[in-house]
């Protein structure tokens, strides 16, 4: 298995990797509006705002195209915000979406409808082959403890890990690319699975996180 941590912005770092090399785009970029609970009280919306994430995450999606192949699938993690805006901006580079939802079995106490779930949008390129798994779209899977957590938006392993495993089945040789690592639970998932695995991740502090835990994953 191989690993590259690549600090920085993946904008920039996603024109270093070759055309036609990534099998499966994974990953968990930042949530629309922000899933940090303390910075959302304090969230005021606008659509100019909107407008700057859509052209961001537009020309992502299309630096993307240039390294997954033709046979490779995009998945990203999304909320009922962000999906409308994934959705419209892969339609022209897959010949189907769907979407699986992360179903952390229990929520949070308090009023009104209490978050229970997150979306994952899934973008099939022309020339993909069937994924003969035969599992269900809904995967249940509870969230990292807070007093575990590195990062505010941190995702289970597990999770990660039954999703990638049914994509890859016994090909090791396929790449997943990571661009917003965060502190590296979809590269832990890579580890465990032995693919080889791309994070990039723009913060420092997380980049720090992440690499050392990948790196340890092996000890
Ligand atoms: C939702 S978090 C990922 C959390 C990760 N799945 C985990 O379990 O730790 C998104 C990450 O993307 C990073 N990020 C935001 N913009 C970026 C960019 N342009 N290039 C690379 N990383 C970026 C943020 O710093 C953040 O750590």
């Amino acid at each position: 298995m191989t690993c590259q941590l690549l600090s920085g912005d993946c904008v920039d770092l996603l024109d270093d990797l070759a055309a036609n090399s990534i099998d499966i785009l994974y990953t968990d970029p930042p949530y629309i509006p922000p899933s940090h609970s303390s910075t959302l009280t304090k969230y005021k919306k606008t659509l100019s705002e909107m407008g700057i994430l859509e052209s961001f995450f537009k020309r992502f999606i299309e630096k993307v195209d240039r390294v997954l192949k033709d046979d490779g699938i995009f998945v990203i993690y999304c909320n009922c915000d962000s999906y409308a805006m994934f959705y419209i901006h892969l339609y022209p580079y897959v010949k189907k979406q769907r979407c699986f939802i992360w179903d952390k079995i229990s929520c949070s106490l308090g009023y009104t409808f209490r978050h229970q779930h997150e979306m994952i949008i899934c973008g099939e390129r022309p020339n993909m082959k069937p994924i003969k798994c035969g599992t269900g779209d809904i995967f249940k899977y509870k969230v990292v403890k807070a007093k575990d957590k590195d990062h505010p938006a941190q995702k289970p392993v597990d999770l990660h890990t039954h999703i990638l495993r049914n994509m890859i089945g016994d090909d090791t040789d396929k790449v997943v690319l990571d661009p917003f690592m965060g502190t590296g639970s979809i590269g832990l998932a890579c580890k465990d699975i032995g693919c080889k695995y791309i994070g990039m991740e723009i913060e420092p502090e997380y980049f720090k996180v992440a690499q050392e835990k990948i790196t340890m994953r092996d000890l």
